[in-house]
């Protein structure tokens, strides 16, 4: 069979007929379209579970997991049922996500709770429902949940965490892990044992862990595996010398995925493996105990596993400047290009096979320039009514979208080989228009 020149995320159920159209998960693009409208996110169900899969590989040498899914990369009602499914806890940052999780049915226990911001209200509902674990992340927020979870007569069990001073090699909007940053505590400068201390102080606070979180879209292991030796030498420090009995370390997610030809295939269980293997040897070396290692992946689990429908609706040819294709979407569904120039891979979804002879920019539909979805991309001739696909968008594109010039936001449809259901429908101006109010003296 002719094999398409464009390139996206190489999966089972990804792939193009003889007629050059895309297929996903066994259906044509267009027919997605006609059901669901346009512009549509596609959520492959059997990759995203076959993730999952590969993250809840189970660990060799006894080591005991736990996996908490990132909700912030993409989060419904129907994406936390399916992750508890699988087995896998999430970790939030906002009274939305909790109630999210919560609603989706996964146990409170299973909750993570982060946040560099977290108000009263938000760590009374966290301490009302009982969620797991709460990572404190700053020193105003550990009196504050004290009083909280005081009130409530429970003790709670929380994390610190820790900032490594580990850089790797990833856009400076998502690294997380430096000493500048407004995340968590540094070790360098002494902050992470500083709020241990303070957390100890406390008896209803029990603190059975450390985090870490070192950036996202990371194409390799070792910056892991060096913030996972920072990480390890701090935990056997609060456990022998500030007597906290921990028995938790949280390496915070972050792998990438391939968005181009020429990044790095990661594989999740390999990843784990690595990181387990140095824990345990680390662990054996120094002769402490090995932690339950915890892990929260977001982008690595439900990036490739998305697939973003838009219908072109105007070209515009400049000679010599730039061709744009114009499409229903844009910024607001997608804002990664305008944020960070992330690249997605694109393709004509009816013309697969057509040969990219021509360069294009697609523009969204909001009125700013800077509302692109890429620039300079190879495609084949392009017309208003073409489909075009962006694919790995899974991750950071509807979780971010807005509203700007009142765009509805599209629908997110769960689709398997035999079975497809929605999990968001598609806004409507109704749903926009219904948050408004007139104040009395404008009527
Ligand atoms: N845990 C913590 C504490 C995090 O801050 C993040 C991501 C994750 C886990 C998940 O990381 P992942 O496995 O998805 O890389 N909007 C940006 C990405 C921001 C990531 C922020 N934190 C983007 O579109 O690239």
């Amino acid at each position: 069979m002719e094999q398409s020149p464009y390139f996206f995320p190489r999966l089972p159920e990804i792939s193009v007929n003889p007629d050059g159209e895309l297929m996903l998960a066994g259906h044509p693009a267009h027919s997605l379209m006609e059901r669901h409208g346009s512009p549509l996110v596609v959520i492959l169900e059997d990759a995203l579970r076959r993730n999952c899969q590969a993250w809840m590989h189970p660990a060799a040498n006894g080591i005991r997991f736990r996996m908490y899914y990132a909700s912030k990369a993409l989060l419904t009602t129907g994406v936390a049922a399916l992750m508890h499914q699988e087995g896998l806890g999430i970790d939030v940052v906002s009274m939305g996500e909790m109630a999210t999780a919560l609603a989706g049915g996964v146990p409170p226990e299973m909750v993570l709770m982060h946040g560099n911001a977290k108000d009263r209200a938000e760590l009374e509902y966290a301490v009302e429902q009982r969620v797991g674990r709460i990572v404190i992340d700053n020193l105003e927020e550990i009196g504050r949940l004290a009083e909280v979870v005081q009130a409530a007569g429970i003790r709670q069990k929380v994390f610190v965490r820790v900032t490594p001073g580990i850089r790797p090699s990833t856009h400076r909007y998502v690294q997380t892990g430096q000493q500048d940053s407004k995340f968590g505590f540094n070790l360098e400068g002494g902050l992470a044992e500083q709020a241990v201390l303070q957390v100890l102080r406390h008896p209803e606070l029990e603190l059975v862990g450390l985090h870490c979180h070192i950036g996202s879209q990371v194409l390799e292991t070792e910056p892991f595996v060096a913030a996972a030796g920072r990480m390890l030498e701090f935990y056997a420090h609060v456990q022998q010398e500030l007597g906290a009995p921990l028995d938790e370390l949280n390496l915070g997610g972050g792998i990438g995925i391939r968005y181009k030809d020429s990044d790095a295939q990661m594989d999740a269980a390999s990843h784990m493996a690595r990181l387990y293997e140095f824990v345990a040897k680390w662990c054996g070396e120094h002769g402490i105990d090995c932690p339950l290692i915890c892990d929260e992946p977001g982008r690595s689990i439900i990036g490739e596993t998305g697939v973003t429908l838009y219908t072109v609706q105007s070209t515009k040819r400049i000679e010599e400047v730039r061709n744009y294709a114009s499409v229903d979407g844009g910024m607001t569904d997608n804002p990664r290009f305008a944020l960070y120039e992330a690249r997605h891979p694109v393709a004509p979804a009816m013309r697969m096979l057509d040969r990219p002879d021509q360069l294009w920019s697609v523009s969204g539909k909001c009125c700013e320039t800077g509302d692109m979805l890429i620039h300079d991309v190879e495609m084949c001739e392009l017309h208003a009514g073409d489909l075009l696909a962006f694919f790995s968008t899974g991750a950071y594109t509807w979780s971010m979208a807005s509203n700007y010039n009142r765009v509805a936001r599209p629908a997110v449809l769960l689709l398997g080989k035999d079975r497809e259901g929605l999990l968001a429908r598609r806004e409507t101006v109704e749903d926009l228009l219904s948050l408004d109010s007139v104040p009395d003296w404008l009527r």
